[in-house]
């Protein structure tokens, strides 16, 4: 049975730890409830918010409407072929909880994701990324609800128009659908992706020449848990800026003056910069402003040392983004939604 409860601090609800008040919460543990929700009317003419782990949101007031957090929970194989399968999870599962019941079964495609924050209804999203692998590479579809009619829509691989830390669920369906669960096609003979940043020579190091998913699991872990903060300890919401993409020409002078500057070519001859490489060049890296600060191993992340305010982190992305395009004639885009 679908309750909405009022006031509710939703604090605990978003991993930067930040106060603030929702009028209304609605917590969906299935299917039903979503469509219950739709059809009972409640949300007509209100603000209304689908939160999953609320790894990828600042919230800079109270939240004048309706959150609706997503809970229902399920993994389950639903197809075995020769060489893949497809697993399908609900929205409210845990995004590490997932990728390790895969690693578990030894089926490859999301181990390079292990350990990013957040749900996996969110993932698609923000077609959640980390060490060369992308959520799209090894999605199949989804399945959500219509938030205006309560009918069940699924999508298709290219009907998600997936793009760098972008999908058509952050554009033009935005807060128009609640998806319930996301379905992955996983590879039973694992092509495992280790050219990435750190992850070969983590593995090096351990000795392992041969790797299996797990160990590849296990790498970005350690990796991961060397530079980027705890959510449960230190308040982020991962990278707070996506890495810029500029044109061949711009990367080209840029490089000029600055020979060390990482740069990512991308298929369409565009180039990615390192954020984080621009951020720490204008000596923010650490900085700290009352209780917001750029955390001092990775200056893509703002942390909340502990009663940091929405605004206080707001203004420090601000003056960040100025520096940048100050020194590098570089735009930096926030990656985190903002309330
Ligand atoms: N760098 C610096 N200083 C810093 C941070 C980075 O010089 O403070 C340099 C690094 O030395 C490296 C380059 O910048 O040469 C890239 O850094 P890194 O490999 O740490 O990755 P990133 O580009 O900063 C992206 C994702 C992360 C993901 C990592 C690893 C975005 C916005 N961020 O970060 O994703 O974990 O790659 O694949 O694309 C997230 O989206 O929340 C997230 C954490």
């Amino acid at each position: 049975m679908l309750k909405i409860l009022e006031n509710i601090q939703l604090k605990p609800y978003n991993t930067f730890g930040i106060s603030a008040v929702a009028r209304e919460f609605a917590e969906i543990r299935s299917k039903d409830d979503a469509i219950e929700l739709v059809k009972s009317g409640v949300l007509k003419g209100k603000l209304h918010l689908v939160l999953g782990g609320g790894s990828n949101i600042l919230f800079t007031g109270n939240f004048d409407g309706i959150v609706i957090n997503v809970l229902n929970k399920g993994i389950q194989l639903i197809e075995e072929h020769d060489d893949y399968v497809l697993v399908e999870a609900a929205a409210g599962e845990v995004w590490h909880d997932l990728v390790m019941w895969t690693v578990a079964q030894g089926w490859g495609g999301l181990e390079n994701l292990s350990l990013i924050p957040g749900s996996v209804g969110a993932g698609p999203v923000q077609n959640i990324g980390a060490y060369g692998v992308e959520l799209k590479d090894c999605f199949h579809s989804l399945k959500a609800i219509d938030l205006e009619t309560g009918k069940e829509i699924q999508f298709n691989k290219a009907e998600c128009s997936f793009g760098y830390r972008d999908s058509i669920f952050k554009r033009e369906l935005k807060g128009r659908i609640l998806i319930h669960a996301v379905t992955f096609r996983l590879s039973k003979r694992p092509q495992l992706k280790l050219g990435y940043g750190a992850i070969k020579q983590e593995l090096e190091f351990t000795g392992i020449n041969k790797p299996t998913v797990a160990e590849v699991s296990d790498a970005v872990c350690r990796i991961r848990r060397s530079k980027l903060p705890d959510p449960a300890i230190t308040g982020n919401a991962g990278s707070f800026f996506k890495n810029p993409v500029v044109s061949a020409t711009s990367a080209k002078i840029l490089q000029n003056q600055y020979p060390g500057m990482p740069v990512y070519p991308q298929p369409d001859e565009t180039i990615k910069l390192a954020a984080g490489w621009l951020i720490e060049q204008c000596g923010m890296k650490g900085y700290r402003e009352d209780d917001a600060g750029v955390h001092p191993k990775q200056a893509l992340v703002l942390v909340n040392y502990g009663n940091a305010s929405g605004f206080g982190i707001i203004s420090l992305a601000g003056k960040i983004q100025n520096k940048v395009l100050e020194r590098f004639g570089v735009k930096l885009e926030m990656e985190v939604n903002i309330f």
